[in-house]
Order: C-alpha cells, then sequence, then structure tokens
C-alpha cells in the first residue's frame, strides 16, 4: 500500500504543496513583527586611533568640549587638544596645572594616595572669546583658574575655589553646564563627599536635606527653554518600604532664580524634581531604575510630523541585581508636564507619600519661573522647600523601553547619538552609539514607526576598549560611523561604519543602518556621506524593514541564491549567518549551545548566536506546530483516500489509475503547483471513476512526466 503511494506521481503534489506551505510559512516569518536584535560581532579588527596621554598612571579621561575640529580631553594635570579627524595632538594649546606642592603634600596627609593627590580637569567653558574657565580636582582642593588666550599662550587672570563646582574625588559623578554666563555645577561639596548639592553662586540645595538630594549619582546637566535640567539617580525617599531603593530622577531649576526672601537668600525657589520611569510595560511593570548617562536634548521627528525634543537615556537594573539594561527616551513635553502635575507630599514618618490636594497649593504655583524670586511670600517658598517631589513620574516615550538588553557580560553605560540621519528617501533616523561596561561599543537604530512602536535594530557590535575597560562617555566624530570612545585611561576614535564590509545587496539592506545604501550602478554598498545628490536614485535603502526583495535585480538575484529552509535547518542557517558576518574571524566556531564566554579579546559571538536563539526558539515552535498541523491533513487525505482506493470496484488495469487521474489533474490546472487546484483535484478523486481515453493520457504523462525523477521509468514500462 505504501508502495503504491509511494509510486503514485501525487508523492509530487504533496511534495510540492509542503514545500510552498514551509516557503509561506518561512516568509510569513520574516514579516512577523522582528523582536530580535540584528548581531555583528566585529571583535576588535577595527582599526581605531588611540590617546593615553602620558600613559604611565591613570587619567581619568573626560572630554570637556568639543568643536567642529578639535575636542579637549581632560586628564591628570593637563587639558589636551585633539584633532578630530586622526587624534592627532595639537601641542601647542596643551595646558599644563599642576597642584602645587603644599597643596598635594596637604592631600597626601589626609591619606589620599599619591594618583588621587593630583589635579584631574573636569570643567572646562570658554566664557568669552579668548576667555576661559577650567576647573580641576587640585588634590582634593578643588580650584577654578581663569585663563586668557592670547597670541597662542595661556595665562592664568585669576584663580578661584572650585568647590561645590567641581568635585573633590575624580571619580565622582557629577556634572556642570554653563548657560547665559553662569555656572550650574551638581555635585559635592566636602572632602568625604557626603554633601551633595546642585549649586549656582550663591543658590545651592538645602545642607543634608534628604528630600532634595539623597546620595545622588549625578549624570548630566542640559539647559531647555527657562529651565536647567540635571539627570541623576539618588536613593528614593519616597520608597518607604524596608531597605533601600534607587530611582532616576530628572531635577530643574530656573535659570533667572535669584532665591528666596531674607534667610531663603541662599537656597533655590524652584527645585523640583521628579521620577523617571523607563519600564517594561504589564500588571507588576519591571522598571530599569538606575539611569547611567544621558544623550544632548535632540530635535527631530519620531513617527509623526510634528518634530519633537527629546532626550535618550541609558536606565540599568541596580548593580547586584542580574544585569539589566535599557534605552528610553523620554519627550522633553512630558518632563514638562509632570512638573505641572500634582505635588507629593508625606504627612509623618513612615506615612505614605501622596499628591497634594490643588487646594492647599499656594499661588503662584510654586516652581514657575518668576520675575523676581526674592518677593515671594515666605509660605511659598516654604512649600517648594518642603515639597520638592513631584507625584507623576516621567512616561518613556513610546510607554516602553527603545532597547533591553540583559546580559551576563555587560551593562550599558553610555550614549551619544547621531541624530536625525537623512535616508535616500529623506526619512529620518536616529542613529545611537551605546557604551558597555566592559568596552564594547553598540551601534544602534531607532526605528519609531507610525503606529508609535518603535523598533530598535542594533545594527552592531564592536569591541573598541582592550582588557575589558568600561565606556565612560562617548562622542559623535565627523564622518559617518566615527565615534570617540573615552575610557578611564585612553580615548579611542573608531570608525563604526560597516557599509564596505557588505559584499552583495541583501546583506547592504538587510544591515537597515541609515549610513549604508546600495548602489545599484557600481554595486557596492555605500556610505552615504560619500555621495552626491544626483547619484541618489541607483540606490537601495530600507531602514524600516531591511526588506532585501528590493534588490531583486537579475546580477543580485544570482549573488541571493534563493534558498527554502525547512524547519530542521533553521538553526543551522542562523549559525551560517552569523558565520558570514564574521569572516574575519574564522578561528571562532559559532557552534550551537556553547558556553557563552567572555575571552580576553572580548570574543562574544557565542553569547550572539544564543541569543538568537533564544529568540527563535518560540518562532521555530510556531512553524512546527503549522507544519504538523499540515503534515496530520496529508496524512488524513492519504489516508482517506487509500481507503476510498480499498472500498473501489476492482479495476481492469492494476497499474494504470493512478497515472490517469494524474494527468488528467494535470490537464485541469496547467501548473504542476497551481494552489487553486487542489480543492479540484480532491473532488476528481472522489468522483472521477471512469477512467477517461487511454490516448490523452499518454501523451500528457510523457510532456509532463519527463520532469520528474522516478516515476518516469514505472510510466513507460506501464504503457510499453
Ligand atoms: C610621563 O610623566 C612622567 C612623570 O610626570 C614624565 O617623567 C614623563 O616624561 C612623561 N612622559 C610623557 C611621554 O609625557
Ligand atoms: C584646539 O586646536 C584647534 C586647532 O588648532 C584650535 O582651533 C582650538 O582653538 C584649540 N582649542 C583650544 C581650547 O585651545
Ligand atoms: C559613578 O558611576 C559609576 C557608573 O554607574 C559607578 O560605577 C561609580 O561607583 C560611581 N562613582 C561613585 C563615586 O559613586
Ligand atoms: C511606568 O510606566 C508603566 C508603563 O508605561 C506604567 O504601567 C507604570 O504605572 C508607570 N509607573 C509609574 C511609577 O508611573
Ligand atoms: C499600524 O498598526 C496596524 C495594526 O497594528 C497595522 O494594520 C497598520 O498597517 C499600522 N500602520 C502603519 C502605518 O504602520
Amino acid at each position: 500500500m505504501l508502495n503504491a503511494w509511494r509510486r503514485s506521481a501525487r508523492s509530487h503534489e504533496v511534495l510540492m504543496y509542503l514545500i510552498i506551505i514551509i516557503a509561506v510559512v518561512t516568509s510569513c516569518h520574516a514579516w512577523s513583527p522582528d523582536n530580535s536584535q540584528k548581531v555583528i560581532n566585529e571583535i576588535s579588527k577595527l582599526r581605531t586611533i588611540k590617546f593615553a596621554g602620558n600613559a604611565t598612571y591613570p587619567d581619568h579621561f573626560i572630554i570637556l568640549n568639543q568643536d567642529a575640529h578639535s575636542i579637549l580631553l581632560g586628564g591628570r594635570n593637563h587639558i589636551y587638544n585633539l584633532s578630530v579627524y586622526d587624534f592627532s595632538e595639537i601641542k601647542d594649546s596643551r595646558i599644563e596645572w599642576q597642584s602645587s606642592e603644599a597643596i598635594s603634600e596637604m592631600c597626601s596627609v589626609k591619606g589620599k594616595s599619591e594618583d588621587d593627590c593630583q589635579n584631574y580637569i573636569r570643567i572646562y567653558v570658554e566664557t568669552e572669546p579668548g576667555q576661559h574657565l577650567i576647573c580641576g580636582t587640585n588634590s582634593y582642593k578643588p580650584c577654578c583658574r581663569h585663563y586668557a588666550h592670547v597670541n597662542g599662550k595661556y595665562t592664568v587672570v585669576k584663580e578661584v575655589e572650585g568647590i561645590g563646582v567641581c568635585p573633590y574625588n575624580p571619580e565622582h559623578n557629577s556634572t556642570a553646564v554653563y548657560s547665559k554666563g553662569q555656572m550650574y555645577s551638581a555635585t559635592v561639596a566636602d572632602f568625604s563627599g557626603g554633601d551633595p548639592l546642585i549649586y549656582r553662586q550663591p543658590q545651592r540645595t538645602e545642607y543634608s536635606d534628604l528630600k532634595q538630594l539623597n546620595a545622588p549619582n549625578f549624570v548630566s546637566s542640559v539647559p531647555y527653554g527657562d529651565f536647567i535640567f540635571f539627570f541623576f539617580r539618588e536613593t528614593a525617599v519616597e520608597y518607604i518600604n524596608c531597605g533601600k531603593v534607587i530611582y532616576s530622577r530628572v531635577a530643574r531649576v530656573c535659570k533667572d532664580d535669584k532665591g528666596g526672601p531674607h534667610q531663603f537668600r541662599n537656597g533655590w525657589t524652584t527645585f523640583l524634581k521628579t521620577r523617571l520611569n523607563c519600564s517594561v510595560p504589564g500588571e507588576y511593570p519591571f522598571y530599569f531604575d538606575e539611569i547611567q548617562s544621558t544623550s544632548e536634548i535632540i530635535e527631530g521627528k519620531y513617527g509623526t510630523d510634528l518634530s519633537s525634543h527629546i532626550i535618550y537615556g541609558i536606565l540599568t537594573t541596580p548593580s547586584n541585581a542580574i544585569g539589566g539594561s535599557a534605552i528610553c527616551a523620554y519627550n522633553m513635553n512630558d518632563v514638562l508636564e509632570s512638573f505641572e502635575g500634582s505635588f507629593k507630599h508625606q504627612d509623618s514618618i513612615n506615612a505614605n507619600w501622596l499628591p497634594v490636594s490643588k487646594d492647599k497649593v499656594p499661588e503662584p504655583r510654586p516652581g514657575q519661573c518668576v520675575r523676581d524670586s526674592r518677593l515671594l511670600q515666605e509660605n511659598h517658598v516654604n512649600f517648594i522647600k518642603t515639597h520638592p517631589l513631584m507625584e507623576n513620574a516621567v512616561p518613556a516615550m513610546f510607554g516602553k523601553p527603545l532597547l533591553i538588553r540583559v546580559n551576563f557580560h555587560y551593562r550599558l553605560t553610555a550614549v551619544v547619538v547621531d541624530s536625525q540621519v537623512k535616508t535616500v528617501n529623506d526619512e529620518v533616523f536616529d542613529v545611537l552609539y551605546v557604551g558597555t561596561d566592559n568596552g564594547r561599543v553598540l551601534k544602534v537604530v531607532n526605528i519609531p514607526t507610525v503606529n508609535e512602536t518603535a523598533k530598535t535594530v542594533v545594527i552592531s557590535e564592536n569591541v573598541i576598549l582592550p582588557n575589558g575597560a568600561a565606556v565612560k562617555q562617548l562622542k559623535i566624530a565627523p564622518g559617518f560611523g566615527s565615534v570617540v570612545v573615552v575610557g578611564r585611561d585612553e580615548v579611542r576614535l573608531a570608525k563604526l561604519n560597516h557599509c564596505s564590509a557588505q559584499r552583495n545587496c541583501r546583506e547592504c539592506v538587510h544591515l537597515q543602518d541609515p549610513h549604508c545604501a546600495w548602489n545599484t550602478r557600481l554595486e557596492t554598498c555605500i556610505s552615504l556621506d560619500e555621495v552626491r545628490h544626483n547619484t541618489k536614485r541607483d540606490l537601495i535603502q530600507d531602514i524600516l524593514r531591511g526588506d532585501e526583495s528590493k534588490c531583486r535585480s537579475p546580477q543580485d538575484t544570482r549573488k541571493m541564491s534563493p534558498k527554502i529552509i525547512v524547519p530542521n535547518d533553521i538553526d543551522n542557517d542562523i549559525g551560517s549567518e552569523i558565520e558570514e558576518d564574521d569572516d574575519d574571524d574564522s578561528q571562532d566556531d559559532p557552534s550551537v549551545g556553547e558556553e557563552c564566554e567572555d575571552s580576553d579579546d572580548g570574543n562574544n559571538i557565542n553569547c550572539a548566536v544564543k541569543q538568537k536563539l533564544v529568540i527563535y526558539t518560540a518562532e521555530t515552535l510556531q512553524i512546527s506546530v503549522i507544519v504538523a498541523a499540515v503534515v496530520s491533513l496529508l496524512l488524513g487525505f492519504i489516508v482517506g483516500y487509500i481507503f476510498s482506493r480499498r472500498f473501489h470496484p476492482p479495476s481492469q488495469y492494476p497499474d494504470t489509475p493512478f497515472i490517469e487521474q494524474r494527468n488528467h489533474l494535470e490537464g485541469l490546472s496547467g501548473t504542476q503547483s497551481n494552489f487553486l487546484s487542489r480543492p479540484k483535484t480532491i473532488n476528481h478523486v472522489i468522483n472521477s471513476l471512469p477512467p477517461p481515453p487511454k490516448k490523452d493520457n499518454l501523451d500528457a504523462s510523457k510532456d509532463h512526466n519527463i520532469a520528474n525523477d522516478g516515476t518516469l521509468q514505472k510510466i513507460k514500462k506501464t504503457y510499453i
């Protein structure tokens, strides 16, 4: 019986359907929302240019300033001026500033190490053309200097105390911003680091007022509108369950806050703060509560036609938890709005924090920028001092993180944005570079769709800093993909432009990198910053979907080598895909299921394979269920068919009916693989008892079956 079935020409059709179904399923799987991350590991094969200063000691590098052609790097006792193109140092404008011997001796006496007792430059601003303000830790005695830059020489004009402006410890997480002739700083104002403050001479947050600041780590500060915004994380005062929890915050002060009346003279009258919500939505949202870094404020279009100002943040889980990191974006309108909501209030210690009812809020509303804050009523100033916390957290854009990384090897630490990169079709996308605490930089593209469901694609993951050093800071350099990566002891200029590494259209389009497009004329994957406008019509790009079908031109289809993937092969296919992407590293064999180890060169390819596998598993399951259903359908059909054959009146021509029926069908359907003809097939098998005239069948069978294997001989045998 089985033999009969196998011999049947129908088996071809069955096979054909199966293949078609699988092909449809596999391509459906390509259309379904892609939650996976595109990972290309380029393991340290990237060429980078390194600047290590005087490499004999820790430098605690920090980028102080950047202009079109140079970056200013603050380090140990020096400011270095580097060309942003090739990282060559402009030695003429190097500034050297050592702590005096008396000061560094005092520092040693207080028990600090020799490395601590140095002057780490933390702040630089050009206050006026040719006038520079520079602050350093100055051996745990923060100090600022005004320099004049005349005839290529820097000369000290005056020296002032830097307490409250510059940190004592070069590792302290401080921030400062200069706006409208004034320096706003968020740091600590004592040797031991126990007095955090947000300061602009002479206003400061209250000394040891835990409602205002509670063991904060400051991340960034930006001017926006009438305000200066500060981003930081701190121990949450409103969390009254046992244990301590850290929340991320955004705080603001008015630029023209002049302090309050009388004894409030040196306090802020506008200091307010609120929580930043970066969470995976659900009944019990999962929070990423510890902000590590923010971008600048960026203006752009995200899904709608209206342009908005947003800021990207990196937020992580606590350091004692599983390493989870997320990128959340915040719309500045949402930030402003949460400062317009209710204030939070606690009646007594251990009581819950509740929103303050509207009638208890004084007029004018505290926290607004007023003409002269010194004229405010005392009850007004008192209210804001005791109610600095807002009820509503700032929601993340799209209500959820743009990207989540859960990883045993690293957390995200820093972010910088190449904003609103224009594509061939004049769409715009933000390209983000994200640093990790083990020396990697991810290149990420934020793809918001009209539906406001942002889909973020990781284009590449690159090891930049050796020995797993943490990335502290990132800056964009000129040229698509150029990024300055700051570690504690060295700074590198890296080019994360992967266009030329893509060998065919499929790879180029699939990358979804707004920097790259396939040039059909030159047949290369080009970087768009190297194209003149008039050639744009030769370019193929699809950032939204990475849809390779746009590549279907004769020469490209040849290169694409279309293949039908049967479910069992999916895992292998993932492996080979990564292998392809990473062919420089032929020593790496990304065999599936291998340990996810982090070797010295930071090779993490196996992790990447694993991540993909995890993601594919659910889909593979889905495919297998569908295939199983189809197979059982077919089996049922075959059994039914066999039964119908069984109870058939015995035929005079024992072997022929199979062929005849088949041939008749071919005549009806015209093509081998016509889906629509299938129901007819079934009908026909059941109904067509009298076989059609033999002769026609013979011809048709010859025509048709030559293309097929195996059956041909049998058919011939039957008729000869
Ligand atoms: C590094 O610093 C040491 C001590 O300050 C000095 O002797 C040496 O010349 C410096 N090296 C370079 C390359 O600047
Ligand atoms: C750094 O060097 C560049 C190029 O010579 C120069 O234009 C710029 O003013 C320098 N910056 C500082 C702060 O000296
Ligand atoms: C500053 O932030 C980094 C990164 O989150 C953290 O590892 C470090 O401990 C912080 N520094 C201080 C002095 O708290
Ligand atoms: C944070 O956002 C999530 C989802 O958008 C929401 O469910 C949750 O209630 C928010 N949490 C706070 C504290 O606002
Ligand atoms: C928005 O989402 C719906 C379903 O979720 C989809 O049908 C529609 O095509 C989407 N619109 C756009 C412009 O992406």
